[in-house]
């Protein structure tokens, strides 16, 4: 396993490999890995020849006030994981490297990031959509994995992927969960030991909306007022959005249906997680 910090030589090895008929496969992250990243690398492992590793903070898809400064770091512990799970390359620039002095262009994606986090986070997506464009024409995946916990984040990587006719498969990894059910996530580490106890409230109202929908509720506005209901009991506990949505268009459902999601934004204390799940699957 290698790590290559520059664009260029990155770039380079990408399109040899390319050359010589390898099958790039890619996981784009932020590091401080979880078995959530390490779900994504063994898939990647098994559907490419070259598996390659993200390791990037990218700085355009945190707004002001955000953790940016304080998101959890640790390259040695993520490059012992990654080594584990296969990768061959770990891409880790500078984020001078990335966005040098008069960096200029930006990746829109209009419509699906009306909705949901895009309200609550502005900018944020247009972060994501640079870097993952920017990252993709660097690595030239054949195919790049990404998990479903960021669920609006999938549903418009996909999108600019189409629009732009670039060329990488998309695929999307289930959530992988702590044993109690907290999503995985690498904002996790911030949450007090009484925080992160408030914090199954996401996973509880999840399993009492599937409840409800087993027992034939398919209104999604009273769905909507059990899930905010049970997380509104936690002390710590701020609702960002609560919403159900088709699982394409990201638009509000009144009655559910087979492509209906629930998707949660919830603080907890200083963190902000998200979690969501089909409506109509087990939990
Ligand atoms: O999901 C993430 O970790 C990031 O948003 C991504 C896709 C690596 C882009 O920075």
């Amino acid at each position: 396993m290698e790590t290559i910090t520059d664009v260029q030589t990155m770039q380079e090895r990408c399109a040899a490999a390319r050359r010589e008929g390898r099958r790039i496969a890619f996981v784009p992250t932020m590091g401080y890995l979880h078995e959530g990243h390490l779900s994504l690398l063994r898939e990647g492992r098994r559907r490419g020849d070259l598996l390659v590793l993200s390791i990037f903070v990218n700085p355009t898809q945190f707004g002001q006030g955000e953790d940016l400064d304080s998101y959890p770091r640790n390259l040695t512990g993520d490059s012992e994981m990654a080594r584990s799970a296969g990768v061959d390359l770990i891409f880790a620039p500078e984020a001078r490297d990335v966005y040098p002095a008069g960096y200029a262009t930006y990746v829109q994606v209009e419509g699906l990031t009306e909705t949901l986090c895009g309200r609550s986070r502005p900018g944020h997506f247009q972060g994501v959509t640079t870097v993952v464009c920017k990252l993709f024409n660097i690595v030239q995946p054949h195919v790049a994995l990404f998990g479903n916990k960021d669920f609006q984040q999938l549903a418009v990587i996909r999108r600019m992927t189409r629009d732009l006719n670039l060329p990488a498969e998309i695929v999307g990894m289930p959530i992988v969960r702590e044993t109690d059910g907290l999503a995985m996530s690498s904002r996790n580490v911030y949450l007090s030991a009484a925080e992160r106890q408030q914090a199954l409230a996401l996973i509880d109202a999840i399993r009492l909306a599937v409840k409800r929908v087993g027992e034939g509720e398919r209104r999604a506005d009273a769905l909507i007022d059990s899930v905010r209901q049970r997380i509104e009991r936690e002390p710590d506990a701020a609702i960002d959005y609560v919403q159900i949505c088709h699982a394409e268009t990201l638009e509000d459902m009144e009655t559910i249906d087979f492509d209906s999601v629930l998707l949660l934004a919830v603080r907890i204390g200083g963190t902000r997680l998200i979690d969501n799940h089909y409506l109509f699957q087990e939990v």
